[in-house]
């Protein structure tokens, strides 16, 4: 039988073998999925005695995107921009092609809530891998404006120096930011913490879409907040997760799962309906 795992660490409450176990189900492709923990300097040994083995794709996640983008054999567009690989895939050729399916699951889930993104202003809370992942296959929307913020605001302006010729994107400090935006995604790890990246209230309106690529069992810190000032419109990261995981699907076995039951199962599965 075909096998993938994600690598990862920690890794062992990842979704992905449950996503992906109930894509197979539907789609009918004989696979197995599993997990794989390695020490932090035992990835690139794990993932070649993987591929060795007769492994025929795998995820990444974190902390081992970035090695992984140094060690496959080929990039894809989408990988070389974001810096970074969840996705790898064995081609027919014996070549470890690695690619990036983060920021078209993002941009797969906005548009499944009904968000629109062309013509929009959007405003991008954090500047590190997350962020980069995202800002090509939003810019590739055709946003109106689409401003970064970060608390080291250096970093900010150093992405949006980066990727200024696929669209119009700029840095803004927290505290000069001006509105009305209507899309906030908030790509910062602050959630993790509890804590919240340093926005004003008076940016949020009852118009505006909220997204946190974070997720729990509970709302996060963010969105909390953000209905707290009014905002109707709120989501979390779990359907951005189930979207990298169709689109990885779809590189590595040529068609593509449903998502829609795929998330109602997941949620059923943390309890959160
Ligand atoms: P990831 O790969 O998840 O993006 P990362 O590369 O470590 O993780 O980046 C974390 C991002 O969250 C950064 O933009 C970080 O801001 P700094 O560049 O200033 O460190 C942001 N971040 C983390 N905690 C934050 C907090 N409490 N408030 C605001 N931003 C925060």
């Amino acid at each position: 039988m075909d096998r993938y795992l994600v690598f990862g660490h920690p890794v062992r409450h990842s979704k992905s073998p449950f996503i992906h176990t109930l894509f197979a189900r539907q789609t009918q492709q004989e696979l197995e999925y599993g997990l794989a923990e390695p020490a932090v300097d035992e990835f690139a040994q794990a993932l070649r005695t993987f591929f060795d083995q007769g492994g025929k794709g795998c995820n990444v996640t974190v902390p081992f995107k970035e090695q992984a983008f140094t060690l496959v054999d080929r990039l894809s567009p989408r990988a070389k921009r974001a810096g970074a690989v969840n996705t790898i895939k064995l081609t027919d050729d014996g070549v470890l092609l690695g690619d990036n399916t983060d920021g078209a699951g993002l941009v797969a889930d906005l548009k499944s809530h009904g968000v629109t993104l062309a013509d929009s202003r959007i405003l991008l809370l954090g500047a590190g891998g997350a962020a980069r992942g995202a800002l090509a296959p939003l810019l590739a929307e055709l946003p109106s404006e689409l401003v970064i913020a970060n608390r080291t605001y250096t970093k900010a302006q150093q992405l949006a120096a980066e990727f200024c010729d696929l669209g119009p994107v700029t840095a803004q400090a927290y505290e000069q930011l001006a509105g009305p935006f209507d899309l906030v995604i908030n790509s910062t790890s602050a959630s993790l913490q509890g804590e919240l990246p340093p926005l004003a209230p008076a940016l949020i309106h009852t118009d505006i879409a909220i997204y946190d690529m974070m997720y729990g069992t509970s709302d996060t810190a963010f969105i909390s907040w953000a209905k707290q000032h009014g905002a109707r419109q709120t989501m979390d990261g779990l359907g951005m997760l189930v979207e990298q995981a169709a689109e990885a699907f779809t590189v590595w076995r040529g068609i593509r799962p449903g998502t829609k039951q795929v998330l109602r199962e997941l949620k059923r599965n943390l309890g959160v309906i």
